[in-house]
């Protein structure tokens, strides 16, 4: 697989991960509605969707009801959802000089369809890299929750029925859980993993002082040199 290179360009890229139930969208609108308060452009997004034909296509992924989807069709209809996502919002929002966060990125794909499916790590990371030209994140902030707590998590006070992945069973989130950690493991300076149990407050408190790091760095270095925390 190409080595993941944080994208070069003015903006900034953060991507939000974990399994199922580890509460991504609540931090990554707390970070939005954070960073938007001090009059910065951000841009709040999330996969599978994003664009009009993303949507589409995470309705026909995700919903019950569409026969068998097998696990390379399952990892193209991610993938093509992404490719969109990519072009059509992430990079020009990058080129404006934005910061975009999303709620899930090419790290989900690796650990459901790569991990999760079985298709490999290094098979969907390169399908992804090809759909995306190279996009990767300038930080992923890994909220790591076991299989048990997302189950718990998820399904209190649920009033929809859990989607195609969500309802696979426990050891498949597992491989999920330890499929995110490795990637995390390997790369280090381009991760936050936190524990998806922490209280609210205290997540989104540790999350905001690693992206002021990453803002700053940015400030002082000119694009290319910019220090990674
Ligand atoms: P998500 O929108 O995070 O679920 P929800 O908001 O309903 O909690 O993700 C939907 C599901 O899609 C989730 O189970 C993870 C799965 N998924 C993949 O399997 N591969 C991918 O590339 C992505 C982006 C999501």
């Amino acid at each position: 697989m190409t080595t993941p290179t944080p994208s070069a360009t003015a903006g900034l890229f953060i991507a939000f991960e974990g399994g199922d139930g580890a509460g991504k969208s609540t931090q990554a609108a707390l970070l939005s509605d954070a960073l938007a308060a001090r009059g910065l452009a951000v841009v709040t997004t999330r996969e599978p969707g994003g664009t009009p034909v993303g949507e589409k296509l995470r309705s026909l992924v995700l919903d019950h009801g569409h026969g068998e989807i097998d696990a390379r069709c399952e990892a193209l209809i991610f993938a093509a959802a992404r490719a969109a996502h990519a072009a059509q919002v992430i990079a020009p929002a990058l080129e404006r000089g934005d910061v975009v966060i999303t709620d899930r990125y090419i790290d989900s794909s690796i650990a459901y369809q790569g991990t999760g499916r079985g298709l490999g790590a290094e098979t969907v990371g390169d399908l992804n890299a090809w759909a995306t030209e190279d996009l990767w994140p300038d930080l992923t902030v890994l909220l790591d929750v076991s299989a048990a707590q997302g189950r718990v998590r998820r399904t209190a006070g649920a009033v929809t029925e859990e989607d195609r992945l969500e309802s696979e069973p426990d050891e498949f989130h597992a491989g999920i859980r330890a499929a995110f950690l490795d990637l995390a493991a390997a790369s280090p300076q381009r991760y936050l993993v936190l524990g998806a149990r922490e209280p609210v407050d205290a997540l989104a408190q540790r999350i905001l002082e690693r992206v002021d790091a990453l803002l700053a760095a940015r400030q002082e270095a000119p694009r290319d040199e910019a220090p990674l925390p």
